[in-house]
C-alpha cells in the first residue's frame, strides 16, 4: 500500500518510527516532511499530505503534530479529505469502519510510540463498512 505520511517539528521522531514500521511491513511511504526540528506550519504539511491522497498517489494519509488537534482541523478543511484524531485503536478503526476516514492525526505529545504505531495499522487494516455509514459520509461531502 502506498501511505503518505507528514509532521511538523513535534513529531519528528514519531514519524520516523512510523515510517520504519511502515517500510517493514512492506508499504511504500512518501514523506512530505518536515525532517528537521525547525519550526514549522502544520497547516502547510497537512496540504501536502491531502493532495497525495486526493490525487490517488497515496492510499492514505498519516499527519503528526503535537496533539494531532491543528494538523486534524487543517487537513479537515481541505475537501475530500476526512481527518481522524485517533487516541487508541478504537478510534483508529471505528474512524475507518463507519467515517471512511483517508487520513489519521495523531499527537505525538499525547501517545507512545508503539500505541500510534498500532493505531496506524489498524487503521489502513480496517474496511470502510458502507449501507448506513455510506450515506452519512455522503451528507459529510456535500457543500454547506
Ligand atoms: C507546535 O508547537 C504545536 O502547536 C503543534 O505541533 C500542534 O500540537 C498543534 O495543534
Amino acid at each position: 500500500m502506498k501511505i503518505v505520511i507528514g509532521n511538523d517539528h513535534a513529531g519528528v521522531d514519531l514519524k520516523n518510527k512510523v515510517k520504519e514500521e511502515l517500510r517493514k511491513k512492506g508499504h511504500e511511504v512518501i514523506n512530505v516532511g518536515t525532517d528537521t526540528l525547525d519550526s514549522v506550519d502544520y497547516p502547510d504539511i497537512a496540504a501536502l499530505a491531502s493532495e497525495k491522497v486526493l490525487s490517488g498517489e497515496a492510499q492514505f494519509g498519516v499527519l503528526i503534530c503535537g496533539t494531532g488537534i491543528g494538523i486534524s482541523i487543517s487537513a479537515n478543511k481541505i475537501k475530500g479529505i476526512r481527518a481522524a484524531l485517533a487516541h487508541n485503536e478504537f478510534t483508529a478503526k471505528l474512524s475507518r469502519l463507519h467515517n471512511d476516514a483517508n487520513i489519521i492525526a495523531l499527537g505525538a505529545r499525547v501517545l507512545g510510540d508503539s500505541l500510534a504505531i498500532a493505531c496506524v495499522e489498524t487503521f489502513i487494516n480496517t474496511e470502510f463498512e458502507g449501507g448506513r455509514h455510506a450515506r452519512r459520509v455522503g451528507k459529510i461531502e456535500k457543500e454547506v
